[in-house]
């Protein structure tokens, strides 16, 4: 009634050791991670500085509610993110849970760019390619929760990452590495490259020698779980669109 939309959530979960093979447990808490980052409860919401409060999300109302769980052992030890071998029982992996109405999230042990160079957290594809055999999200195990995971990606953030991406939100610095491109959101400043670690604020980095202070606590920087805590109204704009009745992921409402 009052707009929010639930997204029916698949876990594909494809290990080789046990302890790949992660708890409902740990896939509970992340479930919990996404609702509270989505709906703007979570506590370091109070740390976005007052000059970002004006643009601050608040609710996004957009929920997920786990569905499934599949659970599949593979002698594979690493997946390359641009073949999606995962995604297909075929190739070693897990089909897909009918993408048009469900988000599939696979998590695996490693996840290899397409040049085999390990260090990949996650990666998720934009909603023009929605309900395709590809479509979903990958993470990889360590990173799935909060409860074992290692610093400073322990607090689940790289899957709300990757939602908002699934949701069509670009980097802040848009959707190249060159960076200053714009991610159709006016409320988040430009932004010449990604931040790393935990900065402190405020932060002026330029673009065509124009300098603006960075929303780098954004959930779509490379910033530490803990310096990410909030997304835009724009970006709230943008994922609502997606999830609309008549946007392209509609099937998941
Ligand atoms: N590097 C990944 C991506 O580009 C995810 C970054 C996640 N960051 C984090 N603090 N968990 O999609
Ligand atoms: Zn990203
Ligand atoms: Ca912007």
């Amino acid at each position: 009634a009052d707009g929010t939309v639930e997204i029916p959530v698949v876990f594909n979960v494809i290990y080789n050791k046990t302890t790949e093979n992660i708890s409902d447990s740990r896939i509970a808490e992340q479930i919990e991670v996404l609702n509270a980052d989505f709906g703007a409860t979570n506590s370091d919401v109070s740390q976005i500085p007052a000059a970002f409060k004006p643009s601050a999300s608040g609710d996004i109302k957009v929920r997920f509610k786990l569905v499934a769980t599949n659970r599949k052992k593979s002698t594979k030890t690493n997946w390359r993110s641009d073949l999606n071998e995962m995604k297909k029982a075929s190739t070693g992996g897990i089909d897909p849970t009918d993408a048009n109405k469900n988000m599939n999230i696979w998590v695996v042990n490693s996840i290899l760019d397409q040049y085999g160079r390990s260090g990949v957290l996650g990666y998720a594809y934009y909603p023009e390619n929605a309900g395709l055999w590809y479509d979903g999200i990958v993470i990889a195990n360590q990173y799935i929760g909060k409860t074992g995971t290692p610093s400073p990606f322990n607090l689940g953030r790289t899957t709300t990452h990757e939602v908002g991406h699934y949701l069509n939100l670009p980097h802040l610095w848009g959707s190249s590495d060159a960076g200053c491109l714009t991610d159709y959101s006016d409320d988040t400043p430009v932004s010449p490259g990604p931040n790393y670690g935990a900065p402190s604020y405020p932060l002026s980095r330029a673009c065509g020698g124009v300098s603006s202070s960075q929303m780098f606590m954004n959930y779509m920087d490379y910033v530490d779980d803990r310096a990410m805590f909030m997304f835009s109204l724009n970006q709230k704009t943008r994922m609502q669109a997606v999830v609309s009745a008549s946007g392209p992921r509609a099937g998941l409402r």
